[in-house]
């Protein structure tokens, strides 16, 4: 059944926004909702990139747009989205996936701006977007949203405690807003992705080697050996699993936080000593 029109897993019609869709996941699940059927809109920061993402897909027949989104942005969010409704009369999908990454850090070495620019994009951002879709999903009475969490909001690991924290209050907003929009017929649900080696995770794994005395090869094996599948994850695993929770083979799932991780539950090498200075 799967990959024709009677497949519950198409999105034939449906309207998409993925945030942060310029690269990286987000690219990757744009693609993969566009495969699936959808009308898919690319809304980053990186607007000529989001621009050429969106064309790499039109060349292939599949149906995308990108426009600006700053998701950190709250009347520049709530705008957006008004807009996609008055051009395209209902939004179907949002898939948040923007957000940064931390400045590698112990917390007693955290700054307030590097707590505060993490929170506000990660976490706050991701309300905004929530909130905007949720008031048009609520009147529309369907939609689906899912939210880019990460095994980092379920099991926190070491020097990064502002992207765990934004993660955590990530799986929290999902579930609470899936209770709330659940009246309405619309389902909200997070998925926590494990490693992939995307530019944010390249810069992550950089400044943690660094942290821990090791090279970045090693730090590569190593958490290539903590994965109990084996393997780094690839963008396309974490965009089936979005894809899954936006179709309709998903229909009674809701508030769920599903790990595409390849078994990875957190990473959790404790740092040494820091040297006195
Ligand atoms: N790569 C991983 O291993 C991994 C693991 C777990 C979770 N995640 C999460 O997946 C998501 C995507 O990560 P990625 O690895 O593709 O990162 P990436 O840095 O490669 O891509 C992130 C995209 O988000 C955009 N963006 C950043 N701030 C934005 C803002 N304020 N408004 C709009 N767009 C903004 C960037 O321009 C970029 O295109 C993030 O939420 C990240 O936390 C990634």
């Amino acid at each position: 059944m799967s990959g024709n029109a009677a497949s519950p897993h198409r999105l034939d019609g449906l309207i998409a926004v993925v945030t942060g869709a310029a690269q990286g996941l987000g690219l990757a699940i744009a693609d993969q909702l566009a495969c699936d059927g959808a009308e898919v809109m690319i809304a980053d920061l990186q607007l000529e990139t989001a621009r050429t993402s969106a064309n790499r897909l039109r060349q292939q027949g599949l149906k995308a747009q990108a426009t600006y989104l700053d998701i950190a942005d709250a009347a520049g969010v709530t705008a957006f989205f008004e807009r996609m409704v008055s051009e395209h009369g209902r939004l179907d999908i949002l898939v948040n996936n923007a957000g940064v990454g931390q400045t590698v850090a112990p917390i007693v070495e955290l700054s307030d701006q590097e707590w505060a620019r993490v929170l506000n994009i990660t976490l706050t951002g991701t309300f905004y977007c929530c909130r905007a879709a949720g008031q048009i999903m609520e009147r529309q009475e369907s939609g689906c949203i899912v939210n880019i969490a990460s095994i980092n909001g379920q099991n926190p690991g070491p020097l990064v405690a502002a992207y765990n924290v934004a993660k955590a209050g990530v799986i929290s907003l999902t579930r609470t807003l899936a209770l709330e929009l659940a009246a309405y017929g619309v389902r909200v649900n997070a998925v926590s992705p494990g490693p992939v080696y995307t530019e944010f995770n390249k810069k992550v794994m950089a400044q943690r080697c660094q942290r821990l005395n090791i090279t970045e090869d090693q730090m590569i094996e190593r958490i290539r050996g903590s994965i109990p599948l084996g393997r780094w994850g690839e963008p396309v695993d974490i965009a089936r699993g979005v894809a899954f929770l936006c179709s309709p083979a998903a229909c009674w799932i809701t508030g769920e936080v599903l790990r595409v991780s390849g078994g990875l539950e957190g990473v959790s090498a404790a740092p040494p000593k820091r040297a006195k200075n």
